[in-house]
């Protein structure tokens, strides 16, 4: 399966012989440069810098660390392998602390090995199975998110995004960006506003990149520049995704969703999430319980304009990687069991119901 640029999900991300490979994300757009990753701490501190990220894609990344952990502790240590699929799974799970999936897939693979009846080489084929299977469901669900919410943009739509919700970020296909792909399928009028998304340009690096890859054109724009854009008439959809979703509705996404959000609501403009379930935590009653990971200072006063710092060296900074957007300021979220309105408790609920049960049943 490969995305129409011909970024096939294997290329962002893939479970090796005593390897986790993965596109640098850190090097995009300059340099197309893949990572071999040999160990499961390898892998935790490749998910911290960033090297992968976007939520499904750092939880399919978390659970490839899981089966790695197993597969070479069955090689370097075979009288541990429990031991150290259980440590892999305390460290990764908590690698960054703010997007559910990454929990939610290592999870699952701890559920797997605690149950697992043995022997230990059986252990292992199946951690990798189920691995690379998170990663083909989770590609699987970005499809049928793209394909629900075609309904909610009519013709030649003008989407603002922020962040980067593409191929990069999930895997393949992308929540915000599959929708957005879905929609140029069938409409080549589909215009996009990409946010540069400071501090760490994951917009201007890493969204503009796949849309080029696509043919899609794009307007980029520094994220004060939004407002202005709406207030002109140019944007008639907001499309973003999402690091949790909590019970009511809040969305937890990349800093400066929320100020898109509220200038939506100002400008009449529809302001849409999607995300699949992997991404819904209907433990936390709302956003304002979800943990907001604090980044390093340098990432904000660490630009060079003009070849010099553009801030006072050791300026005082804060940096939190995530906001909390309102339940109240998002018209749909888009999950892959269907588009979901306000009051969201009850169909987020339902929608979770349904992937449990698809999961469960057999084929
Ligand atoms: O800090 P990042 O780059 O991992 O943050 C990513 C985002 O906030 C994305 O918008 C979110 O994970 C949705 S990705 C499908």
């Amino acid at each position: 399966m490969t995305t129409p640029h011909g970024l096939a999900p294997e290329d962002i991300l893939r479970l090796g012989e005593g390897e986790v490979v993965m596109l640098d994300q850190t090097r995009l757009p300059g340099e197309v440069v893949h990572v071999h990753l040999r160990t499961w701490r390898q892998v935790a501190e490749a998910i911290r810098d960033m090297v992968v990220r976007g939520a499904p894609a750092i939880g399919i990344a978390g659970a490839m660390g899981v089966a790695l952990a197993a597969a070479t502790a069955r090689r370097d240590h075979p009288a541990r392998v429990r031991d150290e699929v259980r440590d892999a799974v305390a460290g990764l799970r908590t690698a960054r602390p703010t997007a559910v999936n990454l929990a939610w897939a290592v999870d699952a693979l701890g559920r797997l090995a605690a149950a697992h009846p043995g022997p230990d080489d059986a252990l292992v084929a199946d951690l990798a199975a189920a691995a690379r299977a998170v990663h083909a469901d989770e590609v699987g669900r970005c499809r049928r998110m793209g394909a629900h919410a075609r309904v909610l943009l009519g013709r030649g739509p003008r989407i603002l995004t922020h962040c980067n919700a593409g191929a990069l970020a999930t895997g393949g296909y992308g929540t915000a960006l599959g929708v957005v792909r879905a929609a140029h399928a069938a409409d080549p009028g589909v215009r996009v506003v990409v946010d540069e998304t400071r501090p760490l340009l994951q917009g201007s690096r890493l969204t503009a990149w796949e849309l080029e890859q696509e043919g899609i054109p794009y307007t980029l724009i520094a994220d004060n520049m939004a407002a202005t854009m709406m207030a002109q008439g140019r944007v008639s959809h907001v499309v973003v995704g999402a690091d949790r979703i909590a019970a009511n509705g809040d969305v937890v996404n990349k800093i400066g969703t929320y100020g898109v959000a509220v200038l939506a609501r100002e400008h009449g403009i529809p302001f849409i999430v999607a995300a699949p379930t992997s991404t819904l935590d209907l433990d936390m009653p709302s956003g304002a319980d979800v943990p907001v990971e604090e980044r390093a200072a340098e990432e904000v006063r660490g630009l060079d304009l003009f070849g010099r710092p553009a801030a006072p060296d050791g300026a005082p900074v804060a940096n939190p990687a995530f906001d909390r957007t309102p339940a109240r300021l998002v018209a749909a979220i888009v999950t892959e069991q269907g588009v979901h309105r306000p009051p969201y408790e009850r169909s987020l609920r339902a929608a979770w119901d349904a992937a449990i049960a698809e999961a469960a049943a057999p084929g």
